[in-house]
């Protein structure tokens, strides 16, 4: 049964504990399928996607030793490591889009929603160095990498070490709707 939108939000979750299962590429597909419809300004469509699963990779292991070593010690464990990247300017005329990033993002939680739909954690990574993020994807100038993802199968929390641990099955934490709406 495809679980409703209601189980997809709480079911998602940002995971450290991986499996090394690995992830089919029919899956990758889904899950771009879903980035592939978010809304973006002037349906510029700024995102686009470097998909890190080869373990024995130079541009991988360039990529995770961007990470804050904390972010990178449970991050390569992932199967899969993505880096969203935004193109700062338009295609077709001049200037700055100012909405890349927001956009980059929007399409990140469709992609991390079919996610957790298909059974899998995406954890997004926003502490790494962009420069040498960049640098080990090559990017051109006008591109900058939003977020790196960990993409897994979960694994047993009890993998993890303290306090990582108890971070993995603690409660997830919201602020009300009341503390970040007003009506009128
Ligand atoms: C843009 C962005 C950057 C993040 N950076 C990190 C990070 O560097 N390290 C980390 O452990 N989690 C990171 N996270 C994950 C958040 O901590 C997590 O989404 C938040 O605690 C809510 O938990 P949930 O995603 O399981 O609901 C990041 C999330 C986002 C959206």
């Amino acid at each position: 049964m495809i679980p409703s939108l209601d189980q997809l939000l709480l079911q998602r979750r940002s995971l450290r504990s991986f499996s090394d299962h690995p992830i089919g590429r029919p899956a990758l597909l889904r899950m771009f399928e879903a980035a592939r419809w978010a809304a973006s300004a002037f349906n510029e469509q700024p995102w686009s996607y470097v998909v890190l699963d080869d373990p024995q990779s130079e541009v991988r292991s360039r990529v995770l030793d961007s990470m804050e070593p904390h972010n990178r010690s449970w991050a390569e464990k992932a199967p899969v490591i993505l880096a969203s990247v935004a193109q700062l300017g338009f295609r077709g005329r001049d200037g700055a889009n100012r909405h890349a990033h927001h956009d980059v993002g929007q399409a990140n939680a469709h992609l991390a929603l079919r996610a957790a739909e298909l059974g899998l954690t995406v954890h997004m990574i926003g502490g790494f160095k962009p420069q040498a993020a960049a640098e080990a994807l090559n990017l051109a100038s006008g591109f900058e990498v939003v977020a790196l993802m960990a993409v897994a199968y979960p694994g047993p929390a009890e993998a993890l070490p303290e306090p990582l641990r108890l971070r993995e099955t603690a409660p997830r934490v919201r602020r009300e709707i009341g503390e970040f709406v007003r009506f009128g």
